[in-house]
């Protein structure tokens, strides 16, 4: 039985008005031309920076700080915003799946055993992000998952992939499509038919997330399960090499694999197993829906194959979705949210689509839904469809603003929260110029954010939930810039490893708050104590310390 009441704080007042802005994929490096942060007018952002040590700092957001395997792995944001909402770091999907297969408890469970009882007529079908970007997946998993089940008696088994480019860098999808390829030929001598029968880029095939374009799944859908696609082809590696002449990594439109009769090498169908490899949920859970749920109306499936399915992990608790998988997925139990509401902490929380489930879903700990409808109050803009936010930098950037002022203003509640998005959905897009303009317009949606914290006096909380536009080269050991072969100069799509700041101020933000200098490692996990005690309560006592003190002066 938890006991969901908060001690009250010593010294700090409730009742002020809260707002929680983080902005996502904003980190902190050093200034070059190559940080969009540093390059973009960023006046708000700046001016919280003055406030150092006191009321500005930074704090980890990558590696063992969020729950990743190793300090190597870089931030995300399924991990950061589970580390804010969350209070505690949990070890998450990757390190999971990870120690399953090293100790074989992957083969034992439920789900394995369910999936393996098609091995005997059926083909066994892996469908997931091809790349070693570990933020959804990870190849060396898959490599493993190949495996492990041909040795337990898969005899038939068919890939398909999603190109990435966007957690690695472009380009890099030909490389992991020949590694597999390589894979499956070893399989293949080994008498087990194992192929690769579709693919697509990951953006414009299967993984788009929070429903913001059906269309996106159906695109794989048709390949995977009807064998299906405006491009066939009778090679994988030839497929990709192909089609990135018109498109990147991320975008590649689907393709089938087919024999020498034109005949597709692998749609699923009756009695086949099937499993998508991805550990996390949110670009995962729409294909989930689409295999799993019988009464599925997004878009037509045409053919519906009678399969056993499992997922990875399970990609959302609540809905119990799916219903079978490989390995058990964090328990992320008694978050910040949920402690707040029964404290009587009214919550608003928004973003537009492509990040709403962030300051929602991952938030509350990988759980959808509201713990009081009573209490909360959650709002999606929606993002536009069919777009690579280059093209639209700016984003919903000022109508979240406008959304969060407007609550904050309507004094109907205790805690705003927001999700910025722009500094990461632009930084994936490679595009430098873009992710400039991306980031002067988060910032502007901070400053508006703000004011309202000043005219109702109450108190704001920024800080970002990984880094990705403050450094868009890869660079050397020495942080030199790297270019390719041909001397062009390798752009970073993906996130990175640095730290990002975290503000606090506002009117209402009592005299001596200041940060402690005693929690000098202290990651995004330390937030949510804070925020607690800016709503004038004490953290759980297994919540990571605050990264706050009170001094009197
Ligand atoms: C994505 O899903 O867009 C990227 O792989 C990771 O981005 P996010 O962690 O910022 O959502
Ligand atoms: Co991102």
């Amino acid at each position: 039985q938890v006991s969901w009441k908060l001690a009250d704080h010593p010294t700090l007042p409730k009742g002020k008005t809260l707002a929680l802005i983080v902005l996502d994929g904003w980190g902190e490096y050093k200034p070059d031309e190559y940080n969009c942060i540093h390059v973009a007018q960023t006046p708000t952002m700046d001016s919280l920076k003055q406030g150092a040590p006191e009321k500005w700092r930074l704090i980890r957001a990558h590696g063992k700080a969020v729950g990743l395997p190793t300090e190597d792995d870089m931030g995300n944001s399924e991990v950061g915003h589970n580390a804010l909402g969350a209070g505690r770091i949990f070890a998450q999907g990757a390190k999971l799946v990870d120690i399953a297969l090293a100790s074989g408890k992957i083969y034992e469970g439920e789900g394995f055993n369910y999936i393996s009882e098609c091995f005997e007529k059926g083909t066994l079908h892996l469908i997931g992000l091809l790349s070693d970007g570990g933020v959804h997946s990870r190849l060396d998993q898959l490599q493993l998952l190949l495996k492990g089940a041909s040795e337990r008696g898969a005899k038939r088994i068919r890939v398909h992939i999603l190109t990435d480019g966007r957690d690695v860098l472009d380009g890099s999808s030909v490389g992991f499509v020949e590694t597999l390829e390589s894979d499956l030929a070893k399989l293949r001598e080994n008498g087990v038919d194992a192929r690769i029968a579709s693919g697509g880029g990951r953006m414009y095939v299967t993984m788009d997330r929070y429903e913001n374009d059906w269309d996106v799944v159906k695109r794989g859908w048709d390949a995977q399960v009807r064998g299906e696609a405006p491009h066939k082809f009778t090679n994988a590696v030839e497929a990709v090499k192909k089609l990135r002449e018109n498109a990147n990594d991320q975008y590649l439109p689907p393709f089938v694999i087919v024999d020498e009769n034109e005949k597709a090498v692998g749609p699923i169908e009756d009695g086949d197993a099937v499993v998508t490899f991805n550990f996390r949920a949110d670009r995962m859970v729409m294909l989930a829906k689409a295999l799993e749920h019988q009464d599925f109306d997004k878009f037509d499936r045409v053919k519906v194959p009678k399969i056993r399915y499992a997922g990875m992990l399970q990609y959302d608790g609540e809905l119990k979705l799916p219903g079978h998988y490989l390995v058990s997925p964090p328990e992320i139990d008694r978050t910040s949210g949920e402690y707040l509401v029964h404290n009587g902490v009214r919550t608003f929380a928004c973003s537009e689509t492509v990040k709403f489930g962030h300051v929602t879903f991952f938030w509350n700990g990988n759980r959808s839904g509201y713990f009081n409808p009573e209490m909360e109050e959650y709002a999606e803009i929606p993002s536009d469809v069919g777009i690579t936010f280059n093209v639209q930098p700016k984003m919903k950037a000022l109508e979240i603003g406008e959304k969060a002022r407007d609550a904050i203003l309507s004094r109907k509640f205790d805690q705003v929260r927001v999700n910025i998005p722009n500094g990461d959905m632009v930084g994936h897009t490679g595009d430098i110029q873009a992710t400039v303009v991306a980031c002067k317009a988060a910032d502007e949606a901070v400053k508006m954010i703000i004011d309202a914290i000043e005219q109702v006096g109450g108190i704001y909380v920024v800080t970002a939930d990984h880094g990705n536009a403050e450094d868009m080269v890869k660079r050397n050991k020495s942080g030199q810039p790297l270019y390719d072969k041909s001397g062009k100069l390798q752009i970073l799509t993906s996130h990175t490893c640095q730290p990002v700041p975290i503000a606090i101020g506002g009117p209402g933000l009592a005299a001596g708050v200041r940060f402690r200098n005693d929690v000098p490692d202290g990651g995004l996990a330390n937030v949510a104590a804070t925020v607690m005690n800016l709503h004038g309560y004490v953290a759980p006592n297994d919540y990571e310390p605050t990264l706050i003190e009170v001094v009197n002066n």
